[in-house]
């Protein structure tokens, strides 16, 4: 028996190799540091789905088609949190098998968190404008003005940097559902009812309380110090595959170049990671605990001036792609998901004759 299911081959999959020992990410055949540095999101949408959905048009067509679908999403001023708030807008998706289903989940994401972020700084929220991409809708949605090509480039190289990670908790979950058949729509709300948990998505809003509460430089060692003793987790350290650093802290602190505002912030982050580095060694000697994709995303997200209560749902979106291929992969494979548990529990009392 695993708990955490560590040594259980679940799935065969095209579509992303995570090789831990030696800190590699493989997205359909591209390096994940040179898909960052290049790819938009809508070029990952046509990377992950393609040869699972029969009618999907070529790249630019479907970049058309997200635009389109983004400009036909319903939203509303809401007090609901960003994750409810999204789980609700796809929760109105029609919810079947198909490549219209897809368009729709991924290109609501951003209306519905930009609409949820500007309700909590009591703004209404903006109309979504078909004719721009993504990442450049959904900055303009948030801030109520025109995102510049740095701020662009950098989110993109975000979303691309996370579309999709092997079997990760949410990708699993998303994969048992459809295996269901329930639909895609559904396959997303699982997907993202896992990420949101601290120990998966929700870590990168914790990393900049971290780094708030550690203020300088000067002050790490014994913060650190004192969390660890108190037996708390570093938020953006650690992870259940990678051995190594992750490649995909790099990736985006590459990203961070675009936006040289960060310069002082960055090198504030670089001296607490070394601590925490350090730290984590000294006390999991035996365990290699190094960087994870969380920290640098807390930084470059915290750049682009989104709020960190949006933090997973920015997450939710760029691995909605993922999510989306994973479930028809498991929908092609025809089995449903159903694996089998131990009885540890009392045996049944005898009845009385
Ligand atoms: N800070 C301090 N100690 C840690 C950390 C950490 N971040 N991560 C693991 N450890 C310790 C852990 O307490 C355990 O110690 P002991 O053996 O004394 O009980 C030891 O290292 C082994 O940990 P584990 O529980 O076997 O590790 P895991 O594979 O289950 O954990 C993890 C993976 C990501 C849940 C964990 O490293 C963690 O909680 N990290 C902080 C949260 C975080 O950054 N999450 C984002 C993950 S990356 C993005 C994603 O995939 O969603």
């Amino acid at each position: 028996m695993d708990a955490g299911l560590e040594h259980v081959l679940a799935a065969e999959t095209i579509l992303s190799d995570v090789n831990g020992a030696e800190g590699r990410l493989i997205i359909r055949g591209r390096k994940v540091e040179d898909l960052a540095a290049e790819a938009t999101h809508e070029d990952a949408a046509h990377l992950l789905w393609s040869g699972f959905f029969a009618d999907l048009p070529p790249a630019s067509a479907l970049a058309q088609r997200i635009g389109a679908a983004r400009a036909a999403t319903p939203y509303q001023a809401t007090d609901a949190d960003p994750v409810t708030a999204l789980r609700r807008g796809w929760a109105l998706v029609p919810d079947t098998e198909g490549l219209d289903t897809a368009i729709a989940l991924t290109a609501a994401a951003p209306v519905l968190i930009a609409a949820a972020a500007r309700a909590r700084m009591n703004l209404p929220p903006l109309a979504p404008d078909a004719t721009l991409s993504s990442a450049a809708d959904f900055l303009r949605m948030l801030h109520g003005r025109s995102a510049t090509p740095a701020e662009i480039r950098a989110l993109n190289a975000y979303l691309v940097t996370i579309c999709d990670h092997g079997l990760n908790a949410s990708t699993f979950a998303a994969r048992v559902v459809a295996s269901t058949r329930a639909g895609l729509a559904s396959a997303a709300i699982a997907g993202i009812s896992a990420l949101k948990g601290p120990l998966h998505g929700g870590a990168p809003g914790p990393v900049l309380d971290m780094l708030d509460a550690i203020a300088e430089p000067s002050q790490a060692e014994a913060w650190i110090d004192a969390a660890l003793t108190k037996g708390e987790r570093l938020m953006g350290f650690g992870h259940r595959i990678y051995r190594v650093r992750d490649p995909r802290a790099d990736a985006l602190k590459a990203a961070l170049a675009h936006l040289p505002s960060t310069a002082g912030r960055l090198a504030f982050a670089e001296a607490v990671e070394q601590t925490a580095l350090q730290k984590l060694r000294a006390r999991h000697p035996a365990r290699s605990l190094d960087i994870n994709v969380e920290f640098y995303t807390a930084l470059l997200l915290e750049a682009l001036g989104i709020p960190r209560t949006c933090f997973t749902t920015i997450f939710a979106w760029g691995r909605s792609l993922g999510w989306i291929a994973h479930a028809k992969e498991q929908i092609a494979t025809g089995r449903l998901v159903r694996p089998q548990s131990v009885y540890v529990g009392p045996s049944p009392i005898a009845r009385r004759a």
